[in-house]
C-alpha cells in the first residue's frame, strides 16, 4: 500500500510576513538556502509521493517557477563548470516526478483549497502538507512516519503534537482513545478552540494522510470558523464513518507561518548545514557570549 499523491495548499496570502510577502509567497521564504516550500516537498517524495498537486494562488508563480526546468540558469551554470550548483537545481524535482498546479481562484479556507485537488487525486488516499509547519523529523520525515503506521491500519492519519493550553485557538484540537504509543484513535475534533472549551492540548499540526471521502464530505461541509470552509469540519463528519487516527510524531516543528518560528528554524538549520554549521556556531557563541558579560553588569546596575 502506497500513496503517490501528495497536495500542497500554498494560496494562502502570508500577511503575517509582509511586506516580504506582497509580491512573492511565503512558501518561498528560505530557511538558510533552500525555499520552505521545496522542505515540504522533500518530505512528501521521501514518504513516496510522485505526484505533487499544488493548489496556488495569485503572486505564487514562483512556486511554479521554482519546480519547473530552468533552462537558461541549467546552460549557464554547465558552460561555467558549476557541477555541484548544478545538481542541487537539476535535484529540485527529481526523475519520475510530476508537478501539477490548480489555481484557487478564491481563498475559501483550508478545506475549499484540499478539495480543488480532487480532479487530481481522483480516488485515491494522499497526503497533505502544510508547508509552513516545517518538521525536523528525530528518525525519519514526519510524512514518512506517518506513511509506517498507514501502511498498519490503511485509514486516514493526522499528525498531532501537545501544544500549551493557551495557544489550542491556533489549531484543530482533538480528543482521543489510546491505541499504543504516540498513535490514537480520533473521537472529537474542533476547529480553533477556546481554551476553555477545547477537548485536550493534542493538535493537528501540517501533515495529513486522507482517503478519498474527505472530498465528498468537503462539499457538504459549510463555513466554519471564520467564515472559512474548514478541513477540520470535513474531518469531524469523517469520524461518523471511518476511522481517523491522531499519530504524535518524533521530531522538532517549527512553526514558520509565525516570525519567531521561521528565526528559531534559520538558527537551527543554520546549525546543521553542512557548509556553515561550524563559523555560524562560533558567530553564535561570540554573540551570546556578549550576552552573558554584559548580564551581571545589567543585574547589579
Ligand atoms: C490549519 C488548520 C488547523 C491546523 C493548523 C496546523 O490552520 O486549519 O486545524 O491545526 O493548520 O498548522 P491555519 O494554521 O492554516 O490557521
Amino acid at each position: 500500500m502506497r500513496i503517490r499523491k501528495a497536495v500542497f495548499p500554498v494560496a494562502g496570502l502570508g500577511t503575517r510576513f509582509l511586506p516580504a510577502t506582497k509580491a512573492s509567497a511565503k512558501e518561498m521564504l528560505p530557511i538558510v538556502d533552500k525555499p520552505l516550500i521545496q522542505y515540504a516537498v522533500q518530505e512528501a517524495i521521501s514518504a513516496g509521493a510522485q505526484e505533487l498537486i499544488f493548489i496556488t494562488g495569485r503572486s505564487k508563480n514562483s512556486i511554479m517557477d521554482h519546480f519547473d526546468k530552468a533552462y537558461e540558469l541549467e546552460a549557464e551554470l554547465e558552460a561555467r563548470n558549476k557541477t555541484k550548483m548544478l545538481e542541487t537545481v537539476r535535484d529540485i524535482v527529481p526523475p519520475g516526478v510530476t508537478c501539477i498546479f490548480i489555481r484557487q481562484a478564491e481563498a475559501l479556507g483550508l478545506g475549499h483549497a484540499v478539495s480543488c485537488a480532487w480532479p487530481a487525486v481522483g480516488d485515491e488516499d494522499f497526503y497533505v502538507i502544510l508547508a509552513d509547519d516545517l518538521i525536523d523529523g528525530r528518525l525519519q520525515p514526519a510524512l514518512a512516519q506517518m506513511h509506517r503506521v498507514y501502511q498498519q491500519y490503511g485509514t486516514s492519519v493526522l499528525a498531532t503534537q501537545r501544544v500549551p493550553k493557551n495557544d489550542v485557538g491556533s489549531y484543530g484540537i482533538v480528543e482521543t482513545q489510546p491505541v499504543g504509543p504516540g498513535l490514537s484513535e480520533i473521537r472529537r475534533i474542533v476547529e480553533k478552540p477556546k481554551p476553555e472549551e477545547a477537548p485536550s492540548n493534542l493538535a493537528v499540526v501540517g501533515r495529513y494522510i486522507l482517503t478519498p471521502r474527505i472530498f465528498k464530505l468537503i462539499e457538504r461541509t459549510p463555513r466554519g470558523a471564520g467564515g472559512e470552509i474548514q478541513l477540520t469540519d470535513a474531518i469531524s463528519a469523517m469520524l461518523n464513518e471511518q476511522t481517523v487516527l491522531a499519530y504524535e510524531f518524533e521530531g522538532t516543528r517549527y512553526d514558520c507561518g509565525s516570525k519567531l518560528g521561521y528565526l528559531r528554524a534559520n538558527v537551527e538549520f543554520g546549525l546543521k548545514h553542512p557548509e556553515l554549521a561550524d563559523d555560524f556556531r562560533s558567530y553564535l557563541e561570540g554573540l551570546t557570549a556578549g550576552w552573558n558579560a554584559e548580564t551581571p553588569k545589567a543585574a547589579k546596575g
